[in-house]
């Protein structure tokens, strides 16, 4: 039953359930931008209509506001075990209770990897899919919920996460980098700049930008997890004439048969950018010319090295991501670089 308690203005903010007090605006905000991503929500929707059947127990990981747990239950399941870390689990508890599902919806507030379930579930599905796929630690995360906490015959949503990549050419992005290099108060302050250059860029990278055909440099199946991290190269031409300053890279998903999304420009997924990873110099090319592009990640998709190339085998300089400044995200037995 909805009561409704008429609050002075100025003693609103006494009345917010203390559990909330210590969340910050901008994670509501963060989870609000997901809601209205009208193709991630139809497409996740979609994908669990056709994969859940009447009856099935699904485990839903990285719940976020509940909304894939609330499709699972549209979708028939009988019970949804909703997995999250943060603090927003308190929030999807509540917002699982206005919708009447609390009786179908298991709120469990832990990261996966720590989680233990009564029964193993029927179908898994997943949002933790990062602007160049991987880095969000899908991989590690559905490797371990895959031996623990799905049936072996199991359901991933999903299924398949690929790394798209392009040489671009960027000269906002590498400028922001250059910014960073200018004295302050005639102290150097070049350190930054230096991190930069070695440091994934989220950007919005227009389709003109793009020089070569984009091309995967690495495709997982979820169900078929080897490693947590990935590695690939791609030989693409060049359609025109350009200054190249560094690769974009993007991901497709499919979700379920028949139904993927994707973040490539310009972009139909406001939840996400595009990565942009900057080249120590850019480089002159002339439409035809043949480049290659390597990327691979270290401990569990938390660090990144690049490199891009004239010729089938070119001598590449490869850049490497810096040690994060955060913590790497935690799970079983993180893989050295
Ligand atoms: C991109 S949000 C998606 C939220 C929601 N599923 C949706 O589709 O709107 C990912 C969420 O997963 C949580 N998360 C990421 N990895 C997790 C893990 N291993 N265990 C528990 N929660 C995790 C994050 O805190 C975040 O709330």
């Amino acid at each position: 039953m909805l009561v409704h308690i008429h609050i002075a203005p100025d003693r609103a903010r006494c009345h917010t359930p203390p559990v909330y007090d210590d969340l910050p605006a901008e994670l509501f905000d963060f989870h609000h931008s997901l809601l209205v991503d009208e193709v991630r929500t139809t497409s996740f929707l979609r994908a669990l209509l056709q994969q859940i059947r009447p009856g099935d127990v699904v485990v839903d990981l990285g719940t976020g506001t509940g909304i894939l747990s609330m499709f699972a239950v549209i979708a028939g399941a009988s019970r949804v075990y909703a997995i999250e870390h943060g603090p927003m689990a308190e929030v999807a508890r509540d917002i699982a209770r206005r919708n009447g599902v609390d009786n179908r919806v298991t709120i469990i507030n832990d990261w996966s990897t720590e989680a233990k379930l009564p029964e193993l579930a029927d179908v898994l599905v997943t949002e933790t899919i990062g602007n160049i796929g991987f880095e969000e630690g899908i991989l590690t995360w559905v490797l371990d919920a895959t031996k623990r906490l799905l049936k072996p015959d199991g359901t991933i949503v999903p299924e398949r996460i690929s790394l798209v990549a392009a040489a671009v050419e960027s000269r906002n992005d590498y400028a922001e980098i250059a910014r960073l290099r200018r004295p302050v108060h005639e102290l150097d302050f070049s350190t930054l700049s230096d991190l930069a250059s070695h440091s994934i860029l989220w950007t919005d990278l227009s389709p003109v930008s793009v020089v070569t055909e984009p091309a995967i440099v690495t495709s997982v199946d979820l169900a078929a997890i080897e490693q947590q991290d990935v590695a690939g190269s791609i030989t693409v031409n060049a359609r025109r004439d350009a200054l190249v300053h560094g690769i974009g890279c993007w991901f497709v998903a499919e979700i379920a048969p028949g139904i993927s999304m994707s973040n490539q420009p310009p972009t139909a997924t406001p939840s996400w950018n595009q990565g942009f990873l900057p080249l120590p110099e850019p480089l002159q090319v002339e439409a035809g010319d043949r480049l290659t592009i390597e990327i691979q990640s270290g401990g569990g998709c938390s660090r990144w090295g690049w490199s891009l190339g004239l010729g089938e085998a070119a001598a590449l300089t490869w850049t490497t991501s810096m040690t994060p400044l955060t913590p790497p995200p935690r799970g079983p037995s993180v893989a050295a670089w």
